[in-house]
Parts: C-alpha cells; structure tokens; sequence
C-alpha cells in the first residue's frame, strides 16, 4: 500500500533536482573553474615572496600558460593591518580596521588582475559587457609561504570601506550606465553604483569589475545607431532558450512517467483487489487445479491414506 506513495516522492524529488539542475549547474562551473583559478594564483603570488618584507609588496609571475594576468603579494602581521591602512595595493585602496577571519597571526594579501582572462573564468553575465578587467583581492594564512590549497580568509572592513579605482574603464556607450559587481568566492555576482566614475567600493574580499548592461534591441526601425546589441547576446538569448527549452521537456517526460508509474500502481492495486474479491466469494482461499479446459478447486489437506491390511504382517 506504501509502495505507490513513496516512489511518487521519488519522482517528484527527481523532478524538483532536474529543474534546480541549470541553475545548480551554472554556478557550479563558475565555482570550480574560478576557486581553482584562485588557488593557482596563490601558489604562484606565494613563489614571489621570497625573503620577504613585511609591508612590501611583491610582483611574482603568473603560469607561463596564462600570460596577461599579473598577479602581487604583501605579506602583513594582521594586528598592523587592522591597525594601518595600506594605502594603494595597485587599484585597492584598504583603510585602517579592516579584519581577517579566522585569526592569523602574519597574512598575506594576493591581487589579481585576470587582465584578457577575465571572461574566461568570469564570463559575462547575460546582457552586461565588462568595461574593466576582473581583479581579485584575497587574503590567505602567511605562516607558511610554501603552502598551498590555502583557504581564503574572510576579510571585512569595520569602518570605512575598501575602495577599488579601476584605472582605464572602456568607454560608455551612450545613455547607458556603468555598475561595479562584485563576486563572492561562489562566483554569486551583487551589484552596487559606481562612484566618482571610476571607483566601485566593498567591505568585503572578492573579485571587482565595472560593467554596462547591454542594451535591449529596439523593437522600432528608427533606432539609432550605436545601440546594436553585441554579438554575445543572440548566444546568450539562444542558451536560455535551450535551457528552458530543456527543463520543460524534462519536466513533461518526469510527469508521463509519474503518470505511469501511478497507473501501474493503480493496474496492480486492482488486480490484486479482485482476487481477494473472487476469494472471498469463494469462502476460504482454495488452491486452483486445472482440470482438462476447466478450473477445480483441490483440498489442501490430504486425506487419511487408505491403508492395506497386509502390511500389518507380523
Ligand atoms: C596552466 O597550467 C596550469 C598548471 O601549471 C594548469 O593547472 C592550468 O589549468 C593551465 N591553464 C590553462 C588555461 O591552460
Ligand atoms: C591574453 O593575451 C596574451 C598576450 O598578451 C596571450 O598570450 C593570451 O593567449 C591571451 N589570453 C586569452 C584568453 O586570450
């Protein structure tokens, strides 16, 4: 009787999992691809400290495979760098009081600028083009300078915020406006409004850029000049497509095969419901015999065996 509920659950589990899927799936790529990217640029931003300073900024070198990214570290005891501003790391500008979590004692700040790369492992979100490059700042454990897979610290400014001043942001495009974005270690972007035109503030770590939203094809033949859509959007337009396009495949094949599924369950229920019924008319449960074409009911109980008197021979 549990049967028919249980494996219903199923596949509206099943259901719900293929529909969260291309959201899942997205966020995921950007995840994996990207946190990878940040563990990379760590070992190798770590490479460049070397005898380090503390309070000196380094540049160290990239992979050789991934020219046009540039990469910088400064390492700092984190009592001075709640304690002191670090006035200009490349476009970052860090201001007194900001935190580290969990407590370490030295820390290392790491800056990215994934430069022509930046599409790669941040591709654009649907309908906004960059105007700047992605830069990233982290902040990891710099007790060991050789250690690598570091987790990144949580980095949170208590008093004034963090400010990013992008130095060469692309032109604007006409009546269109610039927004900064800012993406977790999830790669989940938030937008915020730009400041002073060039400058995007947080009170977090993460990874900054300035971006314009696309705009919209006018549905008009007067529209002027200038306002053609870039050819990703069409690209983008057409993924949609073939995700909503899937998702709402999958779920009409999940719903036929629910609806199987239930019928089957119904068929066998009724079945089963009519031989109890046939039983019960008959009295008691008799086992059926095919006798010739027709069915007979046979006794269970086998009845005393006829014995010989011969064989109580002495
Ligand atoms: C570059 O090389 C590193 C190994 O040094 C590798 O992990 C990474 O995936 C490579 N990146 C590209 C874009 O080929
Ligand atoms: C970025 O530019 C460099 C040259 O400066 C080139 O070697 C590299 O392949 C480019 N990367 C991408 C993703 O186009």
């Amino acid at each position: 009787m549990g049967l028919p509920r249980t494996q219903l659950m199923l596949i509206v589990q099943m259901l719900f999992l293929f529909v969260a899927d291309p959201v899942v799936v997205r966020s995921v790529d950007i995840d994996s691809s990207a946190s990878s990217l940040d563990a990379l640029l760590q070992e190798y931003a770590y490479k460049g400290l070397v005898n380090p300073k503390t309070g000196v900024p380094y540049d160290a070198a990239a992979p050789s495979n991934m020219s046009g990214i540039s990469i910088r570290a400064l390492r700092l005891r984190s009592g001075s760098f709640r304690r002191y501003a670090v006035d200009s790391f490349k476009e970052f500008e860090i201001p007194m009081g900001v935190i580290v979590q969990p407590y370490v004692e030295r820390l290392v700040l790491v800056y990215q600028n994934l430069g022509n790369w930046s599409e790669v492992y941040y591709p654009a979100l649907p309908g906004y083009t960059y105007l700047a490059p992605v830069l990233g700042l982290l902040a990891y454990n710099g007790s060991n300078l050789s250690a690598t897979n570091l987790p990144e610290l949580k980095m949170r400014a208590s008093g004034d915020p963090i400010h990013v001043k992008f130095d060469n942001i692309k032109s604007l495009p006409d009546g269109t406006v610039a927004k900064c974005v800012r993406f977790n270690l999830q790669g989940m972007p938030n937008f915020s409004s730009v400041e002073s035109g060039n400058t995007c503030s947080t009170i977090q770590h993460g990874h900054f850029s300035i971006v314009v939203e696309s705009i919209a094809p006018s549905p008009t033949p007067t529209s002027p000049p200038g306002t053609v859509p870039p050819p990703s959007r069409k690209k983008n337009t057409t993924k949609v497509w073939i995700i909503v396009g899937s998702v709402l495949g999958g779920a009409l094949l999940m719903a036929l095969l629910a609806l199987l599924v239930v019928s089957i369950c119904k068929l066998k229920k009724r079945k089963k419901m009519e031989e109890m019924e046939r039983a019960a008319d008959m009295g008691e449960p008799l086992q059926m015999a095919t006798v010739g074409e027709t069915k007979a009911p046979t006794a269970t109980v086998t009845r005393t065996q006829p014995t010989l008197e011969t064989e109580y021979v002495p």
